[in-house]
């Protein structure tokens, strides 16, 4: 079984999601930037080893990434996960785990990347809204897609209503993209875009406002 490593910086739901759809593989360690992390409370109830390195004890970015890559190298996964994780990776970081690190996104990439997305989409007033699970590459918020849910944006949401939506299918697509990866499943091809073995593809069209007949 594969091994993977975690990495959260808060709430930890996406990989509670993870842990919950008892995917076959081993999650090796859940390792936070922040002690007050409430994610890793969950980690350990699980049984699962956690580890924290606090981005403040590192005055530069790169002795971080280099003491954040030696945690993760010590259990030698094959996939390092990446939700909601809060920190910004050197590219030498990206570079050591390409082909094997993978975020969550709260937006339908290439749309809205960076922090915000749910205010932002609500201001741009989309109609459809979503969430991205990518391989990372040195620009942020800015890989080979695997896979994307969207949600309908409704006339009254709030940033908080449309968060829960979206989150809802953050936690089905990440464990989903985590078994394909877990399964050899997932290609990155020459041109950035990503083939899935196996694949059945999605038909016909969701509207949203939901268009009359
Ligand atoms: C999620 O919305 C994720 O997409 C974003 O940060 C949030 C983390 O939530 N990157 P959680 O810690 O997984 O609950």
């Amino acid at each position: 079984m594969k091994k993977v490593v975690i990495l959260i910086s808060g709430r930890g739901s996406n990989m509670q999601a993870i842990l919950d759809a008892r995917l076959p593989l081993t999650v090796a360690a859940v390792i936070s930037n922040d002690s007050s992390a409430a994610g890793l409370e969950f980690a350990r109830a699980s049984g699962v080893a956690t580890r924290v390195v606090d981005h403040r004890a590192y005055a530069e970015r790169a002795a971080f990434d280099a003491a954040l890559a030696a945690e993760i190298d010590e259990f030698k996964p094959e996939l390092v996960v990446l939700a909601g994780f809060m920190r910004i990776l050197t590219d030498g970081f990206v570079r050591r785990y390409a082909g094997r690190l993978i975020n969550i996104h709260p937006s339908l990439l290439p749309v809205f990347p960076g922090l915000h997305t749910h205010r932002r989409a609500l201001e741009a007033g989309v109609r459809v809204h979503g969430c991205t699970v990518h391989f990372v590459t040195p620009t942020l918020d800015h890989g080979p897609i695997i896979v994307q849910a969207a949600v309908p944006v409704a006339h009254d949401d709030t940033e908080d209503t449309l968060a829960q939506r979206v989150l809802a299918e953050e936690h089905r697509i990440y464990a989903q993209a985590v078994r394909w990866f877990c399964e050899d499943r997932l290609e990155i091809r020459d041109d950035g875009t990503v083939r899935l073995a196996r694949a059945q593809d999605a038909v016909g069209a969701l509207c949203s406002p939901a268009c009359e007949a």
